[in-house]
């Protein structure tokens, strides 16, 4: 990374939400606030208990293991195993990561050099564009198809000669989209064909609703020559806070990253594995009263859109809406619409790529109570706006 990469980068939307949020605040504003994906819920009491042993536990207060703590591998290796049916080598096909937002950066700090291409979904989470700029390597957008699925044919093949990566998020943030294994097949043969690191956001793992459970792309039969997959505490477990998460799958890539890590820090902090590790343990228990939540609050913000007349469809899967600002309005102009007259937080679709513009996300992180007098005002000042 250079500091002219750094200078390079657009600055961080999520920053100048932060900042119109708090003016208004200061101004003594009351918000609703429905923009970060920050999960509301508590840290369920199994892994209060956790951290607070280890906490406590001298001989645990040294600097921790590079790559993960054997029982955070256990762990790990086991949720795997029951929730997909997947087997991995915890020594060689894992590394504990202090959330996956930093993992995916060290992974494409770690597998790519100046003027290589990553190729990145076009509506995105933003880390896989900013980490591939600081990287000096170029991000390209690979638009979607209709079915939510990334329309790989229309990647140039001048940009595909020099792709070294590909990155795919399913369930997606913003976009709700979901997956399918055959997709996800799909994805390794191509992968596989054009010599890629298939990095498989798993991000909303365990938050899908009305009967879709979220495949892993290591069930794909040998997917792990390719492809490693993230996965993260902070939305399953309503974790977000601890930062903990792990990557799993290609040795060669792991080993990589655990190169690379190695250089510039230590292994993550044993509290937080440890914390991790009483998550996974108790995936079962405590994943579906966090599903119930969500599906409840997302029943009911969609009622309420429908109520206002918007045509508003229940995603299958993740912890957000993805809607179309109103006609006439630009991004910023809804947003601070919604902020200055109802007291409404979202996030502007542009946070997410220019093919996101034209669109805003609700995060469904209030009750839903809170969520039901959201969407009323959002729909009533959509009506005032088309109306003036
Ligand atoms: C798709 C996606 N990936 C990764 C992350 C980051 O998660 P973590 O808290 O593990 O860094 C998020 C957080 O919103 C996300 O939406």
């Amino acid at each position: 990374m250079s500091l002219n990469s750094l200078a390079a980068i657009p600055p961080y939307v999520f920053y100048e939400l932060d900042a119109r949020r708090q003016r208004h605040r200061a101004a003594g504003k009351s918000l609703i606030d429905v923009g970060i994906g920050s999960p509301d819920g508590p840290i369920p009491d199994v892994v209060i208990e956790a951290m607070q042993r280890v906490a406590a536990d001298r001989a645990l207060s040294g600097y921790p293991q590079f790559r993960a703590h054997p029982a955070y591998m256990a762990a790990v290796s086991g949720y795997l195993d029951t929730r997909f049916g997947v087997t991995i080598d915890p020594a060689t096909e894992l590394h504990a990561l202090a959330g996956s937002k930093e993992g995916i950066a060290e992974l494409i700090l770690s597998h790519t050099n100046p003027g290589d291409v990553v190729l990145v979904p076009e509506v995105y989470y933003p880390v896989y564009a900013r980490a591939t700029l600081l990287a000096g390597a170029v991000p390209v957008f690979v638009p979607f198809l209709p079915d939510g699925r990334l329309d790989l044919e229309a990647v140039a093949p001048a940009d595909l000669a020099k792709a070294r990566v590909l990155i795919v998020n399913y369930p997606g943030n913003p976009t709700t989209s979901t997956i399918t294994l055959d997709e996800f097949a799909r994805l390794v043969s191509f992968a596989e064909q054009q010599a890629l690191l298939l990095i498989s956001d798993l991000a909303y793992s365990e938050l899908s609703f009305d009967g879709y459970r979220v495949p892993s792309v290591l069930q794909v039969p040998g997917a792990s020559r390719v492809a490693v997959e993230m996965h993260t505490c902070s939305k399953s477990f309503n974790m977000a806070g601890v930062r903990i998460a792990f990557v799993a799958g290609k040795r060669a890539a792991i080993a990589q990253l655990d190169a690379y890590r190695s250089n510039i820090g230590y292994g993550v902090s044993t509290i937080a594995q440890l914390a991790g590790a009483a998550a996974f343990t108790h995936h079962e228990a405590i994943v579906p009263p966090i599903v119930a939540e969500y599906r409840a609050r997302r029943d009911a913000m969609v009622q309420a859109f429908q109520a206002g007349g918007w045509d508003v469809h229940a995603p299958a899967a993740t912890m957000y809406l993805w809607l179309p600002v109103p006609a006439g309005c630009d991004d910023w102009g809804w947003v601070d619409a919604l902020m200055e007259g109802p007291g409404v937080v979202v996030t502007p679709g542009i946070a997410f790529g220019e093919a996101g513009r034209g669109r805003f996300r609700v995060s469904l992180v209030q009750p839903a109570d809170v969520l039901t007098t959201a969407a009323a005002a959002i729909t009533s000042i959509a009506a005032a706006l088309s109306a003036s």
